[in-house]
């Protein structure tokens, strides 16, 4: 329905460039010749190993509005020489509406019409970081396709969450209410859809996105090792 499928190929060539810039796997540092060739070595094998492991799987950040779905996802995506995308942004670019204002004209529940179709389009890519919208797990039909990938909840307290959103005008959801009050019950609302997720890396408040990526990176491979381990004993 959309254009993501297109968005697939073009983002390709970038993918290729963005990999020697990763950072996790000490790309950056070997054009400063400032490792030996076997530490390159072993970087370079444990890039391709965590290639192995995820097969171009996608990956789906999944999390309260402020706990930085998408500036994870972007270094995320950059680290594993992933395309990146972020359902917001191709929701406000198919419907030409910043989000309040979508959310303002036709209301939420068409608004999350737009974002499961969005997620089916990007669902269709392979190789992709995907930032999703807060209330992304909301729909059950939403699940059948992040269930492809793997899932990792980005997970914050209500006390940071309220820091990072207090000057935010841009959250509908968030307008006109009493900031710490609405993210509690939506957070009450939600955690058992977050906790769902495939994996849970908790944020604090000193945490910086190179620490939440290199967490995430560390913890990939026993999720992965552990499920393959599930579905074989399952066979
Ligand atoms: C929402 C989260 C927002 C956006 C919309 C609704 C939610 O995305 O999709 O305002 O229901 O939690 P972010 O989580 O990226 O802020």
């Amino acid at each position: 329905m959309f254009f993501v499928g297109l968005l697939c190929t073009l983002t390709n060539k970038l993918t290729k460039k963005v990999k020697i810039q990763s950072s996790h796997f000490n790309f950056a540092k070997t054009s400063n010749f400032r490792l030996s060739w076997t530490e390159v070595d072993f970087q370079l094998s444990n890039y391709w190993e965590m290639q192995e492991l995820l097969r171009g799987i996608n990956i789906f950040l999944i999390g309260m509005m402020g706990t930085g779905k998408t500036t994870v996802g972007k270094l995320l995506a950059q680290e594993l020489g992933y395309r990146f995308f972020d359902t917001d942004v191709l929701i406000e670019r198919v419907t030409q509406e910043p989000i309040d204002k979508i959310f303002a004209s036709i209301g939420e529940e068409n608004f999350r019409q737009i974002e499961s179709q969005i997620l089916i389009e990007v669902a269709a890519c392979t190789k992709s970081v995907i930032a999703t919208g807060g209330g992304v797990i909301l729909s059950s039909q939403n699940w059948s396709h992040l269930r492809h990938g793997l899932i990792i909840w980005l997970d914050a307290s209500v006390e940071l969450l309220t820091a990072r959103l207090a000057n935010d005008q841009t959250r509908p959801l968030l307008k006109k209410t009493d900031l710490t009050s609405k993210l509690n019950s939506l957070l009450e609302q939600r955690r058992s859809l977050y906790t769902q997720g495939d994996l849970r890396i908790f944020i604090n408040e000193n945490d910086t996105p190179e620490m939440l990526v290199s967490r995430i990176l560390e913890k990939i491979p026993s999720k992965i090792v552990s499920s393959l381990k599930i579905s074989k004993n399952q066979n």
